[in-house]
């Protein structure tokens, strides 16, 4: 008995640990966080400001670091940041960072 339970402990803390790291986004929160992005990036044409513009960025094929656009790799380049664009890993939750993606995937 006890060797059938403790792997389905196991499997729901893993499902839990997941979710927890991967919150699903909410595109219209991910537009109002989006406004401090805004400042550097513009999403409505694709004039560079102090960033490039992010309008279609889930569409291009890759980042400009070469990576390929995935959730993953966005979210990796939020968290550091880098030439000229901040780190948001303190300044934003992981929520807010999720919604942000969300967002970005419908410009
Ligand atoms: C102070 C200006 C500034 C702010 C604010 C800023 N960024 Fe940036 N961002 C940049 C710059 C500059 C780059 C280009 C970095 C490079 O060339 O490596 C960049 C690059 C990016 C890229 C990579 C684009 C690509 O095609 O590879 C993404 C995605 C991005 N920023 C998202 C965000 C998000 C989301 C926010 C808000 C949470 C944000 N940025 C806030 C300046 C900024």
């Amino acid at each position: 008995m006890r060797k059938l339970i403790v792997p389905a402990a196991l499997s729901a803390l893993v499902a839990g640990g997941l979710s927890l790291a991967a919150p699903k986004g909410d595109a219209a929160k991910g537009k109002e966080t989006f406004e401090q992005c805004g400042v550097c990036h513009n999403v409505d044409n694709d004039e560079k400001k102090v960033g490039p513009s992010l309008k279609g960025l889930f569409k291009h094929a890759k980042l400009k670091n070469g990576k390929p656009v995935t959730d993953g790799n966005v979210l990796e380049l939020i968290n550091a940041g880098g030439n000229g664009m901040p780190s948001y890993k303190d300044i934003l939750s992981d929520e807010e960072k999720a919604n942000v993606i969300a967002y970005l995937k419908t410009v």
